[in-house]
């Protein structure tokens, strides 16, 4: 890595969208508090920031949002009545997540879209590079994806989006990418030097088949764009339209990560990631699979 080159200590985690895909449990619930067997969808987004290096969060929250908070706080009547009951492996569990990470909550008055959710964090990111995760789209990966978005930043130096193949069908729902190959660690399908971008094009006017998900490695002056873009799709303040403006005049790298992506924010992706963490879970999996093949499908 580059000496000069400033390391990424923060991600920010915007949390403030209105979950409608997911009504009615978020109607008085944040999406990001729904559980993946045990654990919320933040808490694994925040892990995965914890094992690629980053221990300073700023969650961007909105109103109904206080779960997320009491979440990451100590729970000292919770910690109380467990260690009364002597059950120590529960106690760490609830204990260890809050003593690994500084975290900060930034309010987003009015879920005016992601670029805005991300540039409510102007003032406590700096003039830093910084990620960002969205925690509804679950990432099982062996490298921790943002870590692999990590990686690029300190070899390359700018900033980087994670990319995903999906199929035309659906291609409209997400920020697509035009752009190029580029050889890195002897593979040439992997990293791309991004051209252009369109967020939610119609199949037909898709550049290519890669979407942009949700993790990113950006450097501070995509606050800059943030503010000079206009609203754009669904009349919010769109992040690739603020990536688009930053290609003016930064390069962007994206990385087509190496893991499985689950849209846990959607029903159907929901329910896949429920099955598949389950099926990998020690103390669970082998009693679910016996379950799940008792079922005439
Ligand atoms: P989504 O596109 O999933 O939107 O946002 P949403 O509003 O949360 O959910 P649906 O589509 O209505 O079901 C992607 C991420 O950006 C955050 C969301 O919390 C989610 O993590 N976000 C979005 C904000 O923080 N603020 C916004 O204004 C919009």
């Amino acid at each position: 890595m580059d000496k000069m080159l400033p390391k990424v200590r923060k991600a920010v985690f915007p949390a403030a969208g209105l979950g409608t895909r997911f009504l009615p449990a978020t109607k008085a619930q944040p999406k990001e508090m729904l559980p993946l067997v045990d654990k919320p969808l933040i808490q694994y987004g925040v892990e995965e920031a914890i094992h690629s290096g980053i221990q300073n969060i700023i969650i961007i929250t909105g109103r109904g949002k206080t779960a997320i908070e009491d979440h990451f706080d100590v729970s000292f009547e919770m910690e109380h009545l467990l260690e009364s009951r002597n059950k120590k492996d529960l106690l760490n569990t609830i204990r260890s997540i809050s003593d690994m990470i500084n975290v900060a909550y930034v309010r987003q008055k009015e879920a005016m879209g992601l670029g805005h959710a991300v540039l409510r964090a102007r003032e406590l990111i700096g003039p830093e590079p910084f990620g960002v995760v969205l925690s509804d789209d679950v990432i099982d990966a062996e490298v921790p994806c943002m870590r692999q978005l990590l990686d690029i930043y300190e070899f390359y130096g700018a900033s980087v989006v994670a990319l995903m193949e999906v199929p035309k069908d659906v291609i409209s729902s997400y920020g697509v990418v035009d752009a190029e190959p580029i050889a890195h660690n002897g593979a040439r399908d992997r990293l791309f030097r991004i051209c252009n971008m369109v967020e939610k094009p119609r199949p037909d006017e898709a550049p290519s088949n890669l979407a942009i998900i949700g993790r990113y490695v950006l450097t501070p002056e995509i606050f800059d764009s943030i503010e000079s873009i206009e609203p754009g799709s669904g009349g919010e303040l769109q992040l690739t339209d603020a990536l688009k403006h930053l290609l003016r005049s930064r390069p962007i790298y994206g990385l087509r990560f190496e893991g499985a992506r689950y849209d846990a924010g959607d029903k159907l992706g929901f329910l896949k990631a429920t099955v598949e963490f389950a099926l990998k879970r020690y103390d669970l999996g082998e009693e679910f699979r016996q379950y799940l093949s008792t079922l005439k499908l």
